[in-house]
């Protein structure tokens, strides 16, 4: 049975649309390789709306026509094809599974859609990687503005459905949630697990074969993102996927992996040594990521601004930065002048849900929009000095001793009304849990 939200959504995204129409377009499937395709994934917009997980499909928003206001296009059932390609829902379950009030097969789109585009006031449509797909609602469209001048009424502007379904996706339900706390005690699991088994000697990709093996075991259906295992100076290379090299005594190894359960995902960073303990330049630079993750994570809540915690972070790892020698000069200076993105050159983090960079806005013109409670937010920062670090023009050299060292600390954190809470807290971060 498909959740009931599903259809609670969709209400809600048609209140906002009144007299619009919006047609989302199914995911593409993507090529591995010759004439196999990748696990199809449906879109995220499209499955916040729909729960509907086949390629090939449309889904059509009209709350002001009088008889069918959600309508969906799919793949008809076919024995043959299915005997292929695996099992697809059909016309008819289109409507009773998934709620539609009228469905039609995918190859009646152009003759079925007009109806219910030509009294829409505007159509709401996102340009996505499908050209053709493009290419057809604009040419929908020039016949309704064709149209327009004769019959009086019809579309008159093509607008992004993200600025009205986003705002939604942002604020996590209950279910949601439940789905996601369910996404992250896997990974939490999977990063428990690494922990006990890192030693030197080992290759990145055993790590990474145990955890994604717990992903799949415990029902996500696999990664959320290809997962980062970096040893040695492979920790200070943001987007790593290689997880081909030997780790070895002395270094730290950066595991940045989160697995997708029921389309939700989680995205966890821990980082700790190879072998034992921390090397004395490791365990300071630990040391000061950990408290700038702390810092920022304090600043993840109800009302805040979203550049707050990304600014707390920022600074205490630039004061870190100044007393170790590794920056020098004026502290303010060096935070306008953004020199500290010599260390830390990414983000504090991001939204985390359906997408693993989710879907919604951080700032409307100038103005940083406030946390509310059911948002989820990752917090990750780091510090990155890599073998070949080369220093900003006026800021100090760094010794070999600091060189190869890479960190991020990323937890996924809830705002809630009476602050926020970690949902990733059963993964541990201390020092003293880092090493053995
Ligand atoms: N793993 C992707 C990220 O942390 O944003
Ligand atoms: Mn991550
Ligand atoms: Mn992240």
């Amino acid at each position: 049975m498909l959740h009931p939200e599903f259809k609670q959504r969709r209400d809600r995204f048609m209140s906002k649309i009144g007299n619009g129409t919006a047609i989302f377009r199914s995911a593409p499937l993507a090529v591995m390789h010759n004439d196999v395709e990748y696990n199809f994934r449906q879109d995220s917009d499209f499955f916040y709306l729909t729960g509907f997980n086949e390629a090939d499909a449309v889904a059509v928003f009209a709350p002001w026509h009088e008889e069918h206001k959600f309508i969906l296009f799919v793949q008809p059932k076919d024995r043959d094809k299915e005997t292929w390609t695996g099992y697809r829902v059909g016309v008819d379950a289109a409507k009773e599974k998934y709620g539609a009030d009228e469905a039609y097969p995918i190859t009646e789109l152009d003759e079925k859609l007009a109806q219910y585009v030509t009294k829409a006031e505007r159509i709401y449509y996102h340009f996505g990687r499908d050209r053709a797909f493009n290419d057809r609602i604009i040419r929908l469209w020039q016949r309704s503005i064709a149209l327009h001048e004769r019959n009086g009424f019809g579309p008159t502007a093509i607008e992004d459905p993200s600025f009205t379904l986003h705002p939604m996706r942002l604020v996590k339900s209950e279910h949601e949630l439940s789905e996601m706390r369910r996404a992250v005690e896997i990974a939490a699991e999977a990063h428990n697990l690494a922990l006990e088994l890192r030693k030197p000697g080992l290759y990145e990709y055993e790590i990474q074969a145990q955890m994604e093996h717990l992903f799949r075991l415990r029902g996500g259906q696999g990664i959320a993102y290809p997962s980062i295992v970096a040893s040695g100076h492979n920790s200070c290379i943001l987007h790593y996927t290689e997880n081909d090299r030997q780790m070895q005594e002395g270094e730290l190894l950066l595991i940045d992996a989160g697995c997708s359960y029921n389309y939700y995902n989680s995205d966890i960073t821990r980082t700790f040594p190879v072998g034992e303990k921390f090397t004395e330049e490791q365990r300071i630079l630990y040391e000061l990521v950990l408290k700038a993750q702390l810092a920022a994570i304090e600043q993840v809540k109800l009302g805040n601004p979203w550049n707050q915690f990304h600014d707390a972070a920022v600074r205490v790892i630039t004061e870190g930065l100044l007393e170790l020698g590794l920056l020098q000069g004026d502290i303010e200076e060096i935070i306008k002048e953004e020199k500290y993105k010599a260390f830390f050159m990414h983000g504090t983090g991001h939204w985390l849900g359906l997408d693993v960079h989710d879907a919604g806005a951080r700032k409307v013109g100038e103005n940083w929009l406030n946390f509310q409670s059911g948002q989820v937010v990752t917090v990750e920062p780091g510090i990155y000095i890599r073998s070949d670090f080369q220093p900003l023009e006026g800021q100090p050299e760094v010794s070999d001793r600091w060189r190869g060292i890479g960190i991020r600390i990323e937890d996924d954190v809830l705002v809630t009304e009476a602050g926020n809470e970690i949902l990733t807290a059963a993964v541990p971060k201390s020092v003293e849990a880092m090493e053995r």
